[in-house]
């Protein structure tokens, strides 16, 4: 019997959330459903899905950042097909692939000088775990330093330098010698650096967790301090990298010159899983650093032949597209926008961000009524206002945002980086109108609060 996908697919489709009960998360598909998130995707194009009753989604996740060329870009999705029909040798492992090479090339020109070596993983968390890993080979020293509310994913490897408490716990006891400093606090982070047992010091430019971006001396002095005591200063662009913030990477803000950089997510151009560890020729050597050790830190995915190509693809996209200056531009009309909406909503308390990256903060305001709605909603769970918000933006916009973090009243916004006015105009009227709903406590959004503490409570 031949196999067809899209057969099953359209036989299975109904199952998908079933499935899920059963067999990997039940959970997350019934907190799906809590707050109206259980659709059934048919298609995505662009910065747009579709569900199975043809109803259209503006997609503001962007899969946390993998879709920043927008969902099946023709040129990525003509690339893998023209890789798949070549029928390439893939993954020989003895061997030094071409594609890897191009990439490497490419990725290297695209970085602040002096960044010329390149290690292949599959995940953000992976590329993380290199760079620590490289850290620790080059300098010689164990401890690791990161920032407070820091995310650089969830391996066993990353966790210890998560700032988030809700991630940390119950999987301890973590790898020792991670310690957090609070950003803009140069003086705590020169004093552990002072201890001269630092191996590295990793920061996300802008944080993910939160949208936190630092004060404008804060990086470049971190760096400085990094070189003065010898301890490697590792930009994490997994999320912020690819265009996201308006530059190729974040770090060009600021004019930073980092020893290693590491980017994933939309490398794959929303296809293939991918990741890089960029740093100087000297750190990479450390680790490689004889013919008999040649392999050992290594990935069996690593360099493989889609992932290398999606990634070649997405950066001529980038290019020709002029994705980068799309973000910066379109990204600025969006948090003016975002930003007047102050002005009318005192809810809102603070939008910040660059490119397409925006965070969106709410405090309570407003009438006695909503502001004791807040006040039981906070007391039930921790940024429940933000998730109303986020419930309304779909149920009545077809919009999909997310907190932006655990316990957080902050809406984070990571759309496409190819969006127009369009989607500006549909974002900002949005959100216009879900505050202006917010401001009275019988409106449908705080209609559902109820429903969310008694889940919260139940939990
Ligand atoms: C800054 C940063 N680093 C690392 C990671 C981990 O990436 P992954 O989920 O691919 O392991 C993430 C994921 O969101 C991230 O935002």
């Amino acid at each position: 019997m031949s196999f067809s996908i899209a057969h099953l697919i359209a036989a299975q489709q109904a199952e998908q959330y079933p499935l899920h009960l059963q067999y990997i998360n039940p959970p997350l598909a019934r907190a799906q459903a809590i707050i109206g998130f259980d659709k059934l995707y048919t298609r995505g194009d662009g910065a747009y899905l579709w569900d199975a009753n043809g109803e259209r989604y503006l997609d503001l996740l962007s899969g946390y950042s993998v879709f920043n060329l927008g969902r099946n870009h023709p040129v990525i999705r003509q690339t893998l097909h023209e890789v798949l029909d070549l029928e390439r040798p893939n993954l020989v492992k003895m061997d030094c692939p071409l594609l890897a090479g191009l990439l490497a090339k490419e990725l290297v020109s695209r970085m602040p000088p002096g960044l010329q070596a390149v290690f292949f993983g599959n995940s953000g968390a992976e590329a993380v775990d290199t760079a620590l890993k490289f850290a620790r080979a080059a300098t010689r020293r164990a401890r690791t330093l990161y920032l407070g509310h820091a995310f650089h994913g969830l391996t066993l490897g990353t966790l210890p330098i998560n700032g988030g408490a809700d991630f940390r716990n119950g999987f301890g006891p973590l790898m020792p010698g991670c310690e957090a400093v609070e950003m803009d606090d140069l003086p705590a982070l020169e004093r552990e650096l002072r201890k001269g047992d630092v191996a590295a010091f990793i920061v996300e430019p802008i944080q993910g967790k939160g949208v936190y971006i630092p004060q404008d001396n804060y990086l470049p002095e971190a760096q400085r301090l990094c070189r003065k005591y010898g301890t490697l200063f590792i930009a994490d662009e997994v999320q912020v990298g690819m265009g996201r913030t308006g530059r190729f990477l974040a770090c060009e803000h600021w004019g930073l010159e980092p020893d290693m950089v590491t980017l994933s997510k939309s490398l794959g151009g929303g296809y293939i899983p991918v990741s890089a560890t960029i740093t100087w020729r000297s750190i990479h050597d450390k680790t490689f650093s004889r013919l008999d050790r040649c392999q050992v830190h290594s990935t069996t995915f690593g360099q493989n032949e889609l992932a290398m190509a999606a990634g070649l693809a997405t950066l001529h996209v980038m290019e020709a597209e002029h994705v980068v200056d799309n973000a910066a531009q379109v990204g600025d009309k969006l948090l003016q926008g975002l930003s007047a909406l102050k002005e009318r909503h005192g809810l809102i308390q603070d939008v910040r961000g660059k490119g397409l990256m925006i965070g969106i903060e709410f405090a309570p305001a407003g009438s006695l009524g909503v502001k004791a709605a807040w006040t039981a909603a906070e007391a039930a769970q921790k940024g429940l206002f933000a998730q109303l918000v986020v419930m309304a933006l779909m149920r009545d916009h077809h919009i999909l945002t997310q907190v932006g973090g655990p316990g957080v009243n902050i809406i984070k916004l990571l759309p496409p980086l190819i969006i127009g006015d369009p989607e500006v105009e549909r974002i900002i009227s949005a959100f216009d109108a879900v505050m202006g709903e917010a401001a009275h406590v019988s409106g449908r959004v705080w209609s559902q609060s109820g429903q969310l503490i008694k889940q919260a409570l139940s939990q």
